[in-house]
């Protein structure tokens, strides 16, 4: 891998460092390592699930996170049951028990009250199981914030979209062949469409976010803000960047396209630690936010009604799905 290339890759561990660190206590504070260190031999999800007293849904992603990672093992199953896969323990995760470095690194963690993120009472009560309150209410964008953060988050937003546009450019234009009308649904001020006109002269392009958004955003050469919420309807167009927008679209030569992290629960390449720490900061920072795996879009993209779609990856954390209706 080129300089440049290992750079791009090497950013990702920097930005999820942090993140790391916080599953690492929350995993330390459900006694996972005890538990199998008591238990004498590797367990299955189920078992571990009854012994922590947290659901199963959320402790496969923290299993998942965790192995990925090098903390646990998988012991490949004799079946192809995932419910027959057994967790063992690593010199690393011996390391980490109450008896061990594990108190260690919970004062590491730092004090009650200076923490956020995931924690054991979080897991045991439901979070990230998808057992918790209603999409509805998972809405992290009408929270009161402070100006300081609420401009941070703002840039961070604009950073992000610079960088997987830049990926969608290089790795997926044929997505944009023959497109004119592009919304992006979700488009914060604009960045990403504003780029892809640029790059693509035969789109018009139209930023959709919530009002008090795009009333704020600045003005983008090539693109119209429309505000709106997207839980009601989305502008009409040749295709719709992201999700619930197969109405928007024309039957016959419409797509929506979706650019979002596709987990890769087997195999993967250098992107797939930050796609597995992105879930664990959507499980941190959501009610019932998640990171999918190709299954669970396929699953969801049916549900929606789509007739069929593609996955394509780049170099990237996030992949390009195109559904059509
Ligand atoms: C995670 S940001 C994504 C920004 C950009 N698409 C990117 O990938 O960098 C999600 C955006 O969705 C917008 N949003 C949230 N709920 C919405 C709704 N109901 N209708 C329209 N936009 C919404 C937020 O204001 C925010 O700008």
């Amino acid at each position: 891998m080129d300089e440049e290339a290992q750079a791009r890759v090497d950013v990702w561990k920097y930005a999820y460092g942090f993140d790391t660190m916080r599953v690492v206590k929350c995993m330390i504070e459900l006694r996972l390592p005890d538990v199998l260190e008591n238990h004498g031999r590797p367990m299955t999800l189920s078992e571990l699930s009854s012994a922590v007293g947290c659901p199963e849904t959320s402790l496969h992603r923290i299993l998942r996170f965790l192995t990925h990672i090098g903390i646990f093992k998988k012991l490949a199953s004799s079946t192809e049951d995932p419910a027959s896969v057994l967790y063992a323990q690593t010199p690393l995760s011996r390391l980490l028990t109450r008896e061990n470095m594990g108190p260690f690194m919970l004062v590491q963690a730092g004090p009650p009250g200076q923490q956020f993120g995931l924690s054991a009472d979080d897991l045991r009560a439901g979070k990230g199981s998808g057992r918790e309150a209603a999409p509805s209410e998972n809405i992290i964008w009408t929270q009161e914030i402070d100006d300081a953060y609420d401009k941070m988050f703002q840039e961070f937003l604009a950073s992000h979209a610079r960088a997987s546009t830049k990926a969608i450019i290089d790795y997926c234009p044929e997505a944009f062949e023959g497109i004119g009308r592009l919304v992006d649904v979700g488009g914060h001020e604009g960045t990403a469409v504003g780029m892809l006109v640029k790059a693509f002269p035969s789109l018009k392009g139209i930023n959709f976010d919530r009002p008090e958004v795009v009333s704020a955003a600045p003005t983008v050469d090539g693109v119209e803000h429309v505000g709106g919420d997207m839980f009601q309807s989305v502008p009409k167009a040749d295709a719709v960047m992201l999700m619930k927008c197969k109405e928007a679209v024309p039957a016959d030569t419409g797509k929506v396209i979706i650019v979002d992290v596709v987990i890769d629960e087997e195999g993967g390449d250098e992107y797939t630690g930050a796609r597995l720490a992105m879930d664990m900061v959507i499980m941190s920072s959501t009610v019932n936010g998640k990171e999918r795996t190709v299954k669970e879009w396929g699953q969801l993209l049916d549900a929606a009604g789509f007739s069929r779609h593609t996955i394509k990856h780049m170099k990237a954390i996030e992949s390009v799905i195109e559904a059509y209706p």
